[in-house]
Parts: C-alpha cells; structure tokens; sequence
C-alpha cells in the first residue's frame, strides 16, 4: 500500500467537515509542504482549512532547523489556518491530540505525546509536528499545522532512525491506509479546532496525554540543557521543570530526554 493514491478528491469526497479539507492540494513531490502551504497562505489568501498534501517531500521541515524525512508511504500535510492570536499557543495541542485521536480511531493503537508535540507509540516517534505562523502585532496572518506520520515506513530502510523512530506498520505488523489517517486526521483537527473556538479547553486532555510528567529530564533549550523533573505545562503550552534546589523554571521549546 505504499502506493495507495492519494487525490484531492479521495480526501474530500464526503469529509466530514466543514472547513478543513474542503480544499486539498495533492503533490506527488515536492520540497516541503509547509513552503507551498505559507506562500498559499501569504500570496494567494487560500481559504481556511486548506491542506496542502504530498506523496515526498524532498526537503522535509523538522523542528529546530532539523530535516524531517518524508518517504512515499508516509504522511505529509499542512493545514492553513488564520486563528485569532490568542489560539497560537494551542495550535499544538490541537494537533498532536488530533493525531493521537485518529492513530486510536483508524489503528486502535495508544499513542502518547512527548512535549512539546512529538507523538510516540511505545516510546518511539511516529509522527512530528510543526507549526508556523506569521504574527504581526496582534494579527495572525497565517499559521501552518504540518504534520508528518510514518503510516507504511519500512523502518530496516532507514538504520539511522531505527532505535528512536516507529511507524504504524511496523506496530501492526500490516500496511496502513494513508487515506483513512488523513480523513480521520482532518475530521479530528476541526473538531478540536472548533471546540476551543466555543470556548472548550483542550489543555488538561493534552497535559493529561503527555508522557514524562513527573520524571526526570534532561531539556535542551537553545545551548542551555536543564535538568530536573518535569512538574507541569502551562496553558500557552510550557514546560515546567522543578530543579533539586526547589526552583522552577518555564520552557517554552525545546528537546527533552528522559534521565532514569
Ligand atoms: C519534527 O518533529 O521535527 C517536526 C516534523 C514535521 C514534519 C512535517 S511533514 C509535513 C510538514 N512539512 C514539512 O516540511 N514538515 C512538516
């Protein structure tokens, strides 16, 4: 199912939502998702909720500057949305708990979150997310959920990424429909999308899904690395790290690494 094919229409064809996915652009190639989906954003105003889909990116965007590596077989989209500036720092939790709904939903498989937005299954990463926004002032011109899932990476290909990645083939021990994560994916975005837009929380289901509270970490934050437990998140998305002398620092991005 490597080459299940993936079409703008597969995608929308009866979606069950209101915006996002009403519009889909499908690639079978291309650099990274989350280029066309800004100059979608930027130049052309694309409507809310349009995705942005390809088969391979040839230069796929990780967080931190790093290069995420996009397959065929695997998932990568962008979501365009124009949120009020005040949504911004739920952006992630919106989408790592959409991803952890739709593994459940299509797979049956548990997944958890480590913060600030990877998503694990049995403490390897099936999916990374990225998030990008154009702020100015207290206007949002745009901001992009991209997210990456390794649905059918065969993970023998890549030795690199063998200890410290998965894909949810390789936890089924069969292929994955890619349509099936991508419609259940979208479906989960916007309800999500629009429950904090009703004024819903989703911050205790997303603090409550994230793996490594309570445990000892090390965080890389820029050059500086902290140590200490990881006591709780905040509701703009940081991390809060107790030191051994009692105090408390906020994170507000970074790498964590679990000490015991
Ligand atoms: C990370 O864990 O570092 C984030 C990875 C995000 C990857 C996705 S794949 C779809 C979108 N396009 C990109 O170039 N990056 C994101």
């Amino acid at each position: 199912m490597e080459g299940d094919s993936l079409s703008a229409a597969s995608i929308t064809d009866n979606l069950e939502t209101h915006f996002i996915g009403r519009r889909v652009i499908c690639y079978p190639r291309l650099t990274s998702t989350m280029e066309v989906a800004k100059r979608e954003a930027a130049r052309r105003r694309a409507a809310e909720g349009t995705v942005i889909v390809a088969d391979e990116q040839t230069a796929g965007k990780g967080r931190l500057k790093r290069i995420w590596l996009s397959p065929k077989g695997n998932i990568a989209l962008s979501v365009i949305l124009y949120p009020d500036v005040a949504y911004l720092p739920s952006l992630i939790m919106i989408a790592s708990l959409a991803v952890v709904h739709c593994i459940e939903a299509v797979t049956g498989l548990k997944s958890q979150i480590k913060w600030p937005n990877d998503v694990l299954i049995n403490g390897r990463k099936v999916c990374g997310i990225l998030i990008e926004s154009d702020v100015k002032g207290n206007m949002v011109d745009y901001a992009i959920i991209g997210i990456g899932i390794n649905v059918n990476l065969r993970l023998s290909d890549f030795p690199d990424i063998l200890s410290t990645a998965t894909s949810l083939s390789h936890e089924l021990g069969r292929e994955v429909s890619r349509l099936d994560v991508i419609r259940q994916l979208l479906v989960e975005i916007e309800r999500l999308y629009l429950t904090l837009q009703t004024g819903g929380s989703i911050y205790e289901e997303w603090r409550d899904s994230l793996v490594m509270l309570g445990r000892r970490v090390g965080v890389k934050s820029g050059r500086t690395i902290y140590e200490g437990v990881a006591e709780s998140v905040t509701t703009d998305g940081s991390l809060l790290l107790r030191h051994s002398d009692g105090s408390l620092t906020k994170i507000v991005g970074g790498d964590v690494t679990l000490r015991e």
